[in-house]
């Protein structure tokens, strides 16, 4: 091999690669195979891809840099795989009527809740919304986040979900980080149309083609509820999206179960996302369909929910559970993907290590990432995280307790 571009020594590498778990180079533990361990490795990389993992020292190609892990734990880089990190204002009065009583639901049918927001994010200039959402974005980041998902959604016309958009893809050419963008327009009722039918039209008519002819959106989603959109609506704005190659996504059974989520399976979406209502029965469509279910545990969270995805069914059938952040003013407005892998764990029952690979691996795959991010393997991007714990169960248990050490995106070192 040539002189390689960076040389990462003595590490203990979680490499999240499930064809490694069984394997015979992994510490024979359950606990250690879960994570897919390789201990005492050195990593290669060049051009930002991983080119060489390697357990014995003598072997080493030369290296213009070399860091010394220190038998630290690198994980690959976090993945934030549902966001919607644009947005205006806030909604601290919200959060107030809430923790009175008021329901969100409630909020929602008297014009705050989304709407609250739409109105805010119309009105705040281009360069306050990417103020704004780059602070949070960094947020994000120093926390060891490589790639996030952002979705529109609070513009609910074309110039408007087109100017979210366009700020999120200039997040990504400013920023180290990988970002992917989801048109979400149809999130709620924007005040202009008084019937939802016609929204739909408009969206399937105008908005999705022009934004997929602008090249603004990777992927397409809906808000399937009782305060959203019906099945019959989000089927035809998935046809469009098929109709132009976009995949799909959706916020389905968060509220209550219209089996939005069977609709996305139909779709062969990509990801089914809250799904607290999702009846265990209908799992296995999730399986057959191969689409991942993300978990939002902070959307659980600050609602006060009391209903639980079913998470051993969705164990028992295999379906891969990502875990991410929600961000968002209302819902969910924590900038902490670290918090979100803790609050899987605490109020969803995962393990750590599936924690773990809800924000590397799994979420990788529900953005369609899955053949390049999210595991440390020979081929993919040297997205990756050198750690201060002595163990990546850490990264679930604290809370802001541990740090990255480093953090490389694509081979460079950021921190
Ligand atoms: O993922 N469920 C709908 N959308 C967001 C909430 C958006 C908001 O309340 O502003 C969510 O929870
Ligand atoms: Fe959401």
């Amino acid at each position: 091999m040539n002189e390689i571009d960076l040389l990462i020594t003595n590490a203990n590498l979680a490499t999240m690669d499930l064809a490694l778990s069984s394997d015979a180079t992994t510490e024979s533990s359950t606990e250690h195979n879960d994570y897919a361990v390789i201990n005492n490795a050195h990593l290669a990389i060049s051009d930002g891809k991983i080119v060489g993992l390697y357990t014995d020292s003598s072997a080493l190609p030369k290296s213009k840099t070399t860091i010394d892990a220190k038998g630290g734990w690198i994980t690959p880089g976090l993945i934030d795989c549902h966001t919607h990190l644009v947005w205006g204002g806030n909604r601290a009065r919200e959060f107030e009527w809430r923790l009175q009583g008021v329901s969100y639901q409630e909020i929602s049918r008297k014009g705050g809740g989304i709407a609250s927001t739409v109105k805010a994010t119309r009105e705040a200039s281009d360069e306050q919304l990417k103020k704004d959402a780059a602070t949070r974005l960094s947020r994000l980041m120093e926390e060891g986040v490589t790639t996030v998902e952002i979705k529109s959604g609070y513009g609910l016309s074309l110039e408007q979900e087109m100017r979210m958009l366009s700020i999120a893809r200039q997040l990504g050419e400013e920023h180290a980080v990988t970002i992917k963008t989801t048109l979400l327009a149809a999130h709620a009722m924007p005040p202009e149309f008084d019937d939802s039918d016609a929204y739909i039209e408009e969206i399937c008519q105008t908005i999705i083609p022009q934004t997929v002819q602008a090249g603004l959106a990777d992927a397409v989603d809906v808000f399937c509820e009782g305060i959203g959109f019906s099945v019959e609506q989000c089927r035809k704005v998935f046809e469009v999206a098929k109709a132009h190659q976009l995949p799909v996504k959706g916020h389905v059974e968060q509220l209550s179960d219209l089996k939005g989520a069977l609709l996305v399976a139909q779709y062969d979406g990509l990801s089914v996302d809250h799904i607290e209502y999702l009846q265990a029965s209908d799992v296995e469509t999730l399986k057959q369909s191969d689409t991942v279910a993300v978990l939002l545990p902070g959307a659980f969270y600050a609602l006060k929910e009391q209903q639980l995805p079913p998470i051993d069914e969705l164990r028992k059938q295999a379906v891969a559970m990502a875990v991410s952040t929600d961000l968002n003013p209302g819902t969910s407005p924590q900038a902490s993907l670290r918090l979100a892998m803790n609050q899987a764990c605490i109020y969803f029952g995962l393990t750590p290590a599936e924690s773990l690979a809800g924000v590397t691996r799994n979420a990788a795959k529900a953005l369609g990432l899955g053949e390049s991010k999210g595991q440390i393997k020979v081929g993919y991007d040297a997205d990756l995280v050198l750690w201060d714990v002595d163990h990546p169960c850490e990264l679930s248990y604290g809370v802001n307790l541990s740090r990255p050490v480093n953090i490389f995106k694509q081979g460079i070192t950021l921190k």
